[in-house]
C-alpha cells in the first residue's frame, strides 16, 4: 500500500500540467456550445448540468435552457414549474432547484454578476469546490484547481493511489495534488486549457472502462499502466444492495385528460409533477381506490397494469400503475397541488423523465 504524503509542495511537478495542455491544445474538445463563450451564466449553467449528466444528453437541454432563459435575470425571474419543464428528463432534479435558487441569489446579492473568486462561488446553492474552481477558471481565468470524478480517476491512476476515492483521506491527498500539480499562475489561456484537458482526459481515454492508454499524454508517467492495474483504479465502494420501494400509482383518466399531482418540494422529483400514489397492496380494495378517488371524481371502472421499475442511485422504486376511469369529475381541483392535462400533450408536461416514459408507454 501506498504512503499518502501529506503536503501539497511534494506533489508540485510542472511537467505534469504541460503534457495535460500540449494533449488539450491538439486533441481535447474545443466545439462544445458552451465553450464559444466566457459568459459567467453559460458557463455555469453547463458545468451545472455536466455535473451528474454526459456531454451528449446535456447538449440539447442547454439549448432549450438558453433559449427560454438567456441571462441570469431571466431565469431567476422563471417560475419554478418554468425552470423544472426544462430540467425535466435530465435527472437529479436538486440541481434544477438549486440553479434556479442561485440565480435569484445571484441578482440579489451580486446585481446579476456571478463572482469571480472560487471561494465565494461555493456559497451559492449547488456549487461545489470543484465546480466553483471551473466556472472562475473558465469565466474569468482563475488559478483553482478542479477535481470531480473524471479527474479523480485520472489522479488516481496516474499516481497508483488505492483506496477508494470519495473516502476523507484519499479524497484530501488528491485535492493536495489538484492544487500543486495546476500550472503557474499568469500565464493566459493556460488554466483553462489545462481544466478542460483534465476534463477531456478523463472523458475521452482515461475512461472507467477501456481506456485508451496507447493515446494517453500520460503513459510513459502512469503508475497504473506500468503496473497492469489501469482495470483495478480507481478502488471500487463496496457495493451495498439498494433497498426496494414499491408503490401504486393512480392513472386517473377522464376525457382525454390526466390527472397530475405535483410532488412536495424535497424528496424525489421535488418540485414537479407525478402521477397521485397509493401505498403499495397486494390485495387492493376498491374501496381504498374510491377513497382515493374522492376529491377528483366518482370511480367508474379500474384495472391493475404491468409494474414498471426504475432505479434511483439509494434505491428501486416498483411502481404499479392502476387506471382509473372516472364515471364523474368532481368540479375542481386546487390548482395548487394538482392538473387535468391533455394527453395529447403529455410530452410537455413537467414530469420526470421515467414518468413520462410510462405514460406515453400505456396511453
Ligand atoms: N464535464 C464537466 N465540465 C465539463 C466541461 N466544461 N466540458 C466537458 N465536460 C465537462
Amino acid at each position: 500500500m501506498k504512503r499518502l504524503v501529506g503536503t501539497s509542495r511534494t506533489y508540485v511537478d510542472a511537467g505534469f500540467s504541460a503534457l495535460v495542455i500540449d494533449w488539450q491544445q491538439l486533441h481535447g474538445r474545443h466545439s462544445l456550445p458552451w465553450q464559444q463563450s466566457r459568459d459567467p451564466y453559460r458557463v455555469w449553467l453547463s458545468e451545472i448540468m455536466l455535473q451528474q449528466t454526459q456531454v451528449a444528453a446535456v447538449i440539447p437541454y442547454y439549448q432549450r435552457f438558453l433559449s427560454s432563459f438567456p441571462d441570469v435575470f431571466s431565469l431567476a425571474q422563471a417560475s419554478n414549474e418554468q425552470v423544472m419543464a426544462h430540467w425535466s428528463g435530465l435527472g437529479y432534479y436538486t440541481r434544477a432547484r438549486n440553479l434556479h435558487a442561485c440565480a435569484q441569489r445571484v441578482v440579489q446579492e451580486y446585481d446579476g454578476e456571478f463572482p469571480s473568486q472560487p471561494e465565494l462561488l461555493a456559497q451559492l446553492p449547488g456549487i461545489g469546490r470543484s465546480t466553483a474552481a471551473a466556472i472562475a477558471a473558465f469565466s474569468y481565468g482563475e488559478c483553482a484547481a478542479i477535481l470531480d470524478g473524471n479527474v479523480k480517476r485520472v489522479f488516481t491512476r496516474v499516481f497508483g493511489i488505492d483506496g477508494v476515492p470519495a473516502s476523507k483521506v484519499i479524497e484530501d491527498d488528491l485535492w493536495l495534488r489538484a492544487e500543486a500539480l495546476m500550472p503557474p499562475a499568469g500565464e493566459p489561456g493556460k488554466i483553462q486549457a489545462y481544466t478542460q484537458g483534465l476534463m477531456d482526459l478523463g472523458a475521452t481515454l482515461c475512461t472507467r472502462s477501456k481506456p485508451r492508454c496507447d493515446d494517453c499524454p500520460l503513459k510513459l508517467r502512469c503508475v497504473a499502466l506500468a503496473d497492469n492495474r489501469v482495470t483495478e483504479l480507481p478502488t471500487k465502494k463496496p457495493k451495498k444492495t439498494i433497498p426496494a420501494k414499491k408503490v401504486m400509482m393512480l392513472l386517473i383518466l377522464d376525457r382525454e385528460q390526466v390527472l397530475l399531482e405535483k410532488r412536495p418540494p424535497s424528496g424525489i422529483w421535488g418540485g414537479l409533477y407525478s402521477l397521485p400514489e397509493l401505498a403499495y397492496a397486494d390485495d387492493l380494495q376498491v374501496a381504498t381506490v374510491q377513497t382515493a378517488l374522492q376529491p377528483f371524481g366518482e370511480l367508474d371502472s379500474m384495472q391493475q397494469l404491468k409494474a414498471v421499475d426504475h432505479v434511483f442511485s439509494h434505491f428501486r422504486l416498483e411502481i404499479t400503475p392502476l387506471e382509473c376511469r372516472l364515471k364523474q369529475r368532481s368540479r375542481a381541483v386546487s390548482e395548487d397541488t394538482h392538473i387535468w392535462y391533455p394527453l395529447a400533450q403529455i410530452g410537455q408536461a413537467p414530469l420526470p423523465a421515467p414518468i413520462k416514459k410510462m405514460l406515453s408507454r400505456m396511453l
